[in-house]
């Protein structure tokens, strides 16, 4: 483990938002286990750092520990038409997906071009273009901080809903690793999502070479401004800023698009509702607003701070609210601020 640094969080987060903290930089999943177990013994709070792209921290910073997650490993094991994957919560994300595609390994596809790392997937039940982590996620092993013990939970404790899961809301639990079970195949999980269907000139339900279904992802969150560049102010965000609303179809507006949901329940589509609430594309100021490429993606034009995009969320939230009666909620994860 690092001596403590003082930093910038904002120099860590994909907002580039974020004040002041201390920060140790965890190597291995003992270290990570290590620096939890002292924080807490000092009753002092805990930030895990990962990759920083679902974060909405504080500008006065954060008072506790930050804890950066640098740990690296990844093991893997067949299991007849099968392979199991074990990995650090330290891997980056989107290089673990084009390894997994190169090697002929089905699942991971549809996930392409998501920033962060492995050991986040779990927590907000990471998903996108018809697939979820959940569906190939095997057992997840964490240090359970109640207890002051490392531990493995298999899928079904994990509680894994839409954009949710039991590591979300509690923080008993720190992830260390991830097992993942993958299937050996040249062609992805059947496409489920109808707008990459169309892009890969399939049918839904349909399969696609691996390779093609990322290219088409990566190619759709480009264009939407979810695939993090540097020189592109619509990719300085957490992402989606809101989860898209489960409500009854009767709370639906006319015209607005919405999925089935389960119990009775459709999820509406957070960006339309913004975008017919009057917030449009690139709405706001020069300092935040949204994207010009997607309405759900709060953006740092460069020089924001967190009380302006607090600010921006609040104003988008009540004006959804005020013409629609929906509310709606972050996605993120808020540190020392809230709407
Ligand atoms: N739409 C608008 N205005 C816009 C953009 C979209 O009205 O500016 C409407 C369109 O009608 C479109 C619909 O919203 O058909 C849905 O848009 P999109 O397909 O982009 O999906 P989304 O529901 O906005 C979700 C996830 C994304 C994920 C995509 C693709 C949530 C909160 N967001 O977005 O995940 O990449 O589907 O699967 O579930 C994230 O979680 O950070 C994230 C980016």
């Amino acid at each position: 483990m690092t001596t403590p640094q003082h930093i910038r969080l904002a120099d860590y987060t994909t907002m580039r938002l974020g004040g002041p903290s201390r920060m140790v930089t965890a190597g291995t999943a003992d270290e990570l286990a290590d620096a939890v177990r002292e924080a807490d013994d000092a009753g002092s709070p805990v930030l895990l750092l990962g990759g920083g792209s679902n974060l909405v921290i504080a500008d006065d910073g954060f008072a506790g520990a930050t804890i950066r997650i640098a740990t690296a490993g990844e093991d893997r094991c067949d299991d007849g038409d099968t392979v199991l994957l074990d990995l650090a919560a330290g891997e980056n994300w989107d290089d673990l997906v084009a390894r997994t595609v190169d090697d002929g390994l089905s699942g991971l596809e549809c996930l392409s071009g998501i920033p962060g790392l492995v050991g986040a997937t779990p927590v907000q039940n990471v998903g996108a273009y018809g697939a979820e982590i959940a569906d190939v996620l095997e057992a997840v092993e964490v240090l359970d901080r109640s207890a002051g013990s490392v531990v493995t939970m298999g899928a079904a404790d994990c509680g894994f809903g839409y954009r949710t899961s039991v590591f979300k809301h509690s923080r008993q639990y720190v992830v260390l690793s991830v097992r993942l079970r993958l299937t050996r195949s040249p062609l992805s999980a059947p496409i489920r999502y109808a707008e990459l269907a169309r892009t890969l000139g399939v049918q839904p339900g349909e399969r696609a070479p691996l390779g093609e279904v990322r290219a088409a992802v990566v190619g759709l969150r480009r264009s939407k401004g979810m695939v993090l560049d540097p020189d592109d102010h619509d990719t300085w965000s957490a992402g989606s800023f809101f989860t898209n609303p489960i409500v009854p179809p009767q709370a639906v507006p006319d015209g607005a698009p919405a999925y089935d949901a389960g119990d009775g329940l459709v999820k509406a589509s957070a960006a339309w509702l913004i975008d017919h609430a009057g917030f449009q594309k690139g709405y706001g100021n020069d300092r935040v607003s949204l994207s010009t490429k997607h309405t759900l993606a709060l953006t740092n034009r460069g020089g924001a701070s967190t009380e302006d995009l607090i600010a921006l969320a609040r104003e988008v939230r009540d004006g959804v609210q005020g013409r629609f009666a929906i509310e709606l909620t972050p996605e993120p994860l808020l540190i020392g601020c809230r709407l």
